[in-house]
């Protein structure tokens, strides 16, 4: 069948778990907490067809539907990972997890939604799209995409124009790293910059300075410093900062949104917290292993575990991570967080394709894993340290809303709630039971990409994602996965979020607040 030809792809989720379609069923989640980003309360969940249709105590049904007992746990929204490469052809190679494979993983820990990076081909957006509308048929859970820009021209400045009106891309990336591959100028930057704010689409950048990036990997391979180490040293958190506080500002310029991506270091985030206090609209995504690792692992003795540390910008010192999670958690009641929701920026490589760069780091294909892991890692070290709340989590794993005082979830950053992100009548069936009091371990052996390494290996905590259900179907229970190739969906995502809500206003004040030009007389002769 055509699921198994996707079993027989290395995954190992055994013959009854494999190509066994659940489909979408009636579903009475009976007893659990449920919650939400802006409450939480006791309450039975009913999913009909996929969508949630009542959310209320003592909700009675016929013998038809599927009723799981949630007593004692947490029935929350399925988590959204905002930052994801599946199938990603990058550094000479395709990351291991396609769509299949990486959304299977999603699925097992807890993750029901992802938006993937589209890369265009040779620069042109259509064909880009049309790559990833392929590579994405084999879903077996929901997906938007943003699109990375890396030339400008006529076309591709139409292009945009289409992705956003026709094709629901409402957020574009723009690498000011990587060197001779995809990094753009900041000519191209700003051109890209002014056409998103014209769409009302969510610029996102990868802050670094390529430039100094490259100065700086020469200098490693002049000093003989060949090994995984040697991508930490050549990119330090300062041309992190550097291209942070440039983008921040140019995106001030232009007067638009700012979306900055996998934020690694106290110096970028620092630019990002002073340009919020400013009231600049500004993002700041940090991700997973930048928030639950450090540089040692890139120094380990042994290659093949150093190198699965490497990406970009680099995992930083110890410190850096729990400064960055102090950022998505001080200042929750004020509604004054430096950062608002994580990310994962799942690339996944094994180690053949890392051993690429046995000789070279700079050849080690840069990514790590982490869609599988989220959901977990964010409980434990975010909730279980009491640093956050439990609607706290919802809202930064799934809701991704930035909370503003005179309203309190006004909109999420991407524009898909409360369709996603919510346990609503309405929302999408997309759910997970969670047990505070079960726990978890990660280990390459059991996880389910197709990696033969996780940079998290043999972590432990508590809390379990015990139950996830799709689009309302049950695909991962008693830690067995039901997974359907071709049953997720793409979800188009709307431009002019409420990151734009008065833009125009500010466009105003800016052009009264030039004066006059200044009128000259020619002098008497
Ligand atoms: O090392 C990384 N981050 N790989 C994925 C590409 C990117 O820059 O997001
Ligand atoms: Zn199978
Ligand atoms: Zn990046
Ligand atoms: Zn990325």
């Amino acid at each position: 069948t055509e699921s198994n030809q996707f079993c027989n792809a290395g995954i190992e989720y055994g013959e009854s778990s494999c190509g066994v379609s659940s489909s979408s069923s009636n579903i009475l989640i009976k007893g659990g907490t449920v919650v939400n980003a802006h409450r939480e309360e006791v309450a039975d969940v009913y999913a009909k067809d996929g969508i949630i249709v009542a959310v209320k105590p003592n909700i009675k049904v016929g013998d038809d539907v599927t009723v799981l007992d949630a007593t004692g746990k947490f029935v929350m929204p399925g988590g959204i990972d905002p930052h994801t490469h599946l199938a990603f052809e990058f550094m000479g190679t395709e990351t291991v997890d396609d769509f299949f494979s990486g959304q299977a993983a999603a699925l097992a820990g807890g993750t029901t939604m992802h938006i993937d990076f589209v890369i265009p081909v040779s620069g042109s957006l259509t064909a880009g799209f049309e790559a990833y509308e392929k590579k994405a048929k084999k879903s077996c859970m929901d997906y938007g995409f943003h699109m990375a820009i890396t030339k400008w021209d006529e076309v591709v400045s139409k292009e945009v124009e289409i992705m956003v009106k026709e094709k629901g891309i409402n957020s574009f990336k723009f690498f000011l790293a990587y060197k001779g591959a995809l990094m753009i100028k900041d000519e191209l930057f700003l051109e890209g910059l002014k056409k998103c704010k014209s769409l009302g689409a969510l610029a996102m950048v990868h802050a670094e300075n390529g430039d100094a990036v490259y100065e700086g990997q020469k200098r490693m391979i002049e000093l003989g410093i060949f090994g995984p180490e040697g991508h930490a040293l050549s990119r330090p958190s300062l041309l992190e900062a550097e291209a942070t506080a440039r983008a921040i500002r140019l995106a001030g310029f232009v007067n638009t949104p700012l979306y900055v991506v996998h934020v690694m270091s106290i110096d970028a985030m620092e630019e990002i917290a002073t340009a919020r206090r400013k009231g600049q609209r500004v993002i700041g995504e940090p991700v997973v292993s930048g928030l639950a690792l450090d540089e040692s692992g890139v120094w380990d003795p042994d290659f093949v575990t150093a190198a699965k540390f490497v990406m970009s910008p680099p995992i930083r010192a110890s410190g850096h991570d729990k400064a960055l999670q102090a950022a998505l958690s001080t200042g929750i009641l004020q509604e004054t967080c430096i950062l608002q929701l994580v990310g994962t920026d799942h690339c996944s490589f094994n180690s053949t394709q890392k051993a690429l760069g046995i000789d070279d780091f700079r050849n080690i294909p840069n990514g790590v894993n982490g869609i599988e892991e989220r959901m977990h890692l964010v409980w434990d070290i975010m909730v279980e340290s009491g640093q956050i709340s439990v609607t706290d989590y919802v809202r930064i794993t799934s809701t991704e809303c930035y909370l503003t005082i005179s309203n309190y979830f006004s909109a999420r950053i991407f524009n898909i709630y409360p369709r996603k992100g919510a346990i609503l009548p309405g929302s999408d069936a997309d759910i997970i039971i969670f047990n505070p009091n079960s726990s978890f371990e990660i280990t390459a052996k059991s996880h389910h990409s197709r990696s033969d390494t996780n940079v998290f290996e043999g972590r432990r905590g508590k809390g379990k994602v015990e139950v996830t259900i799709a689009g309302g179907r049950i695909v991962w229970e008693n830690d067995e996965l039901k997974v359907v190739p071709g049953s997720g969906k793409y979800v188009e995502m709307p431009p002019f979020t409420y990151l734009f809500n008065g833009i125009d206003k500010g466009d105003a004040e800016y052009l009264s607040s030039l004066r006059a030009p200044v009128k000259r007389f020619k002098s008497a002769d």
